[in-house]
């Protein structure tokens, strides 16, 4: 499966949260069917040891980017190390919540973080690769959001907010980047083992259900390219289908069909399955 991916999407990837979790899942995925990796996040130690062992492994080539992706010139850092690559594949995955409060509970640098870190964030990178996609004619964007984005609610309001805002913008890139040759989608994750969620809450290790960041990874590789979203696991695909019971592909193109005709903007009809 990877090894198609390589061949669809270009010799480079760009795992933005590769340090661990879901994203180092990712990272070893796309090392395994031979795609180079750019791999980036804030701890350089742990890069730079996944680094190592993903080459001597599997032969690839990587680069680290030890950055903050709340940063206010990360589209710049992550340009001075990338311009010269054919990065032809990008996880946004970092941007999980740590620890749970009412809105006015916490400072609102806290969630103009989460702001910066699942909005500004994944829109930069996307535009600026994306745009580098197009124009080459082939790619691929995932961006990670949570079932949590399925609805507001107490103690995660902001997180809920925030990851709302990565499906809705994958899925408006998938249907305009699709005829175009570029597979946008967001994957939706349900509770996961990662280092971080059990970090933040010991208690999260017996929660009912949890998946494995491999299956999540695996999951989402899977289905790139076939539709704008997919939800890891049978189990939160249930849910997903409760909270949003119309199919979304339909529902996508009827907004864009909509936004064509009040703005006088051709039709656009691209082919998706649903998850
Ligand atoms: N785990 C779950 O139960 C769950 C449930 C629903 C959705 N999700 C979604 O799945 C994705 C991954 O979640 P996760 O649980 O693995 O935890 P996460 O904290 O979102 O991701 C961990 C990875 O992201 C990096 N990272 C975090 N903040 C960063 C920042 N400001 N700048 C650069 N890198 C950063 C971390 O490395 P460094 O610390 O080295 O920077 C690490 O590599 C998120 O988008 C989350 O919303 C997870």
């Amino acid at each position: 499966m990877s090894d198609s991916l390589s061949v669809r999407y270009g010799p480079w990837a760009l795992v933005a949260g590769a340090s661990d979790g879901i994203g180092e899942a990712f990272a070893r995925e796309l090392a395994a069917g031979g795609l180079n990796l750019v791999l980036l996040a804030r701890r350089t130690e742990l890069l730079q040891q996944l680094a190592a062992s993903m080459e001597s492994e599997h032969g690839i080539s990587t680069r680290c980017i030890t950055a903050d992706l709340t940063s206010p010139d990360i589209l710049a850092q992550v340009r001075e190390h990338t311009d010269d690559l054919e990065i032809g594949l990008l996880v946004y995955n970092a941007g999980a919540t740590h620890g749970a409060a009412h809105v006015l509970d916490k400072p609102l640098e806290s969630a103009l973080g989460l702001v910066a870190l699942n909005c500004v964030g994944p829109l930069s990178l996307s535009h600026h690769l994306g745009g580098r996609m197009r124009a080459r004619g082939r790619g691929g964007i995932m961006l990670l959001s949570s079932l949590a984005s399925l609805s507001g609610g107490s103690y995660t309001a902001v997180y809920n907010a925030t990851k709302s805002f990565e499906m809705i913008l994958a899925e408006g890139l998938w249907h305009e980047l699709k005829p175009q040759g570029v597979d946008a989608m967001c994957l939706m994750v349900g509770a996961t083992r990662t280092p971080s969620m059990l970090n933040s809450m010991p208690s999260f290790a017996a929660y009912p259900g949890l998946m494995a960041p491999a299956q999540v990874a695996a999951e989402g590789l899977g289905f790139l390219g076939r539709g704008p979203m997919w939800v890891a696991g049978a189990h939160n695909r249930e849910i997903a289908r409760r909270l949003l019971p119309n199919p979304r592909v339909p529902q996508i193109k009827a907004l864009s069909a909509a936004s064509a005709g009040i703005f006088g903007k051709p039709v656009l009809d691209p082919e998706g399955e649903d998850f």
